[in-house]
């Protein structure tokens, strides 16, 4: 079984910054990827649109430059939402999309995931004029959609966690509020999340990584397999499945966005950094999770390559890729200076189903 895909948008991805910056590019380019939607929880964050860095913070325009000079350049699209703080400004909405460099703007729970610490609660945001900038220009609101603050059982259990508790309490709020406000829920992992989204309006549409369609949290605490380790965490087979049914659906609001996070220490002092690393296997990992449902290509490509760019306003890719069925092997990414381990090393099945080539 071989097919043939226009090349595909990694609409959620993470490249950090500094010297391994070509090599996480690179491992994208070697899965086909034509264009990337790079994170700004940077070190520092990028919150601001235009000008220079500074120690405090960076700008969309000079991470821009520097994802182009570390091999971007080759990508056809790269968009880099600003990252929401208390001191984002309704103005700075309006002149970023003057600009024509700011289409997005992510929300991170305060310390809810990696960098995540300078993020405000979402209601400063409802209440503070910049959903409204951000509807009325049409900027894109993607969202880390976990309830911040919560521990134990709230956070983590049987009855719900973070995200649940997000999608049922916050999210339809902000929807209801801002109904013309395009809203990105991004790395759902919950059928709470799966469904609001399918009864939403089609300003709202989601991301899925390919963890979150493959594996659950047994398979991350047996042997806890930190690699695994990511935020959201990954749930239940309820959850699982709801996601997969949403991803196979067909229904264009479901689009990729692997959340591919370079960790070059997994272990920190007092715990796990989070995210998962899945450079040069994405759409190998995203194939597997289709075939569960017995492959249907038309379906596959618009989760992967079509409905995406259609989400953000721009072309499919003219270029091509092609995904053999035929097991294929993941190795770590070895950088001047670090190896990145990729998500299947040292899971229960290692080996990939399927077999990647480029320009086919
Ligand atoms: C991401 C990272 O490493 O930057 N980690 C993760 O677990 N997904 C941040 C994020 O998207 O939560
Ligand atoms: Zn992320």
């Amino acid at each position: 079984m071989k097919f043939t895909f226009p090349k595909w948008y990694d609409l959620h991805a993470h490249f950090r910054q500094g010297d391994n910056l070509p090599y996480y590019i690179q491992s994208h380019m070697n899965m086909a990827c034509a264009g990337i939607l790079a994170m700004p929880n940077t070190k520092p964050p990028i919150t601001r649109v235009m000008g220079s860095n500074t120690d405090q913070y960076w700008t969309i325009e000079s991470y821009l430059n520097d994802l182009k000079a570390a091999g971007a350049d080759a990508f056809d699209q790269i968009i880099v939402p600003l990252y929401l703080t208390k001191e984002t400004t309704p103005e700075m909405i309006i002149e970023g999309t003057q600009s024509g460099l700011l289409k997005s703007c992510k929300y991170y729970p305060p310390h809810g995931t990696t960098n995540s610490e300078f993020g405000a609660p979402i209601q400063t945001y409802m209440d503070n004029g910049v959903f409204a900038a951000m509807s009325d220009t049409g900027v894109i609101l993607n969202i880390h959609g976990e309830e911040h603050g919560l521990s134990g059982e709230a956070y983590f259990g049987k009855n719900g966690n973070a995200e649940d508790l997000f999608y049922k309490e916050r999210v339809p709020k902000i929807h209801e509020m801002f109904p013309n406000l395009k809203i990105a829920c991004e790395h759902i992992t919950t059928k709470t999340a799966a469904d609001f989204v399918t009864q939403a309006n089609n300003n709202v549409a989601a991301t899925i990584t390919p963890q979150h369609l493959l594996y659950t949290v047994a398979d991350l605490l047996q042997g806890l397999k930190y690699h695994l380790y990511c935020l959201p965490l990954v749930k239940f087979d309820e959850d699982r499945q709801a996601l997969l049914k949403a991803a196979v659906s067909g229904n264009k609001k479901f689009f990729a966005g692997t959340d591919s996070a370079p960790h070059t220490h997994k272990q920190t002092p007092c715990g796990c950094a989070a995210g998962c690393f899945t450079g040069d296997i994405a759409p190998q990992l995203y194939a597997e999770a289709f075939d569960l449902n017995e492959m249907n290509k038309d379906v596959f490509e618009k989760f992967l390559c079509l409905n995406g760019p259609e989400f953000y306003g721009f072309e499919k890719s003219n270029q091509s890729f092609s995904l053999e069925k035929m097991p294929s092997q993941t190795s770590p990414l070895k950088t001047k200076t670090d190896t990145i381990i990729p998500l299947t090393v040292g899971m229960e099945r290692p080996t990939l189903q399927w077999t990647l080539n480029q320009n086919d």
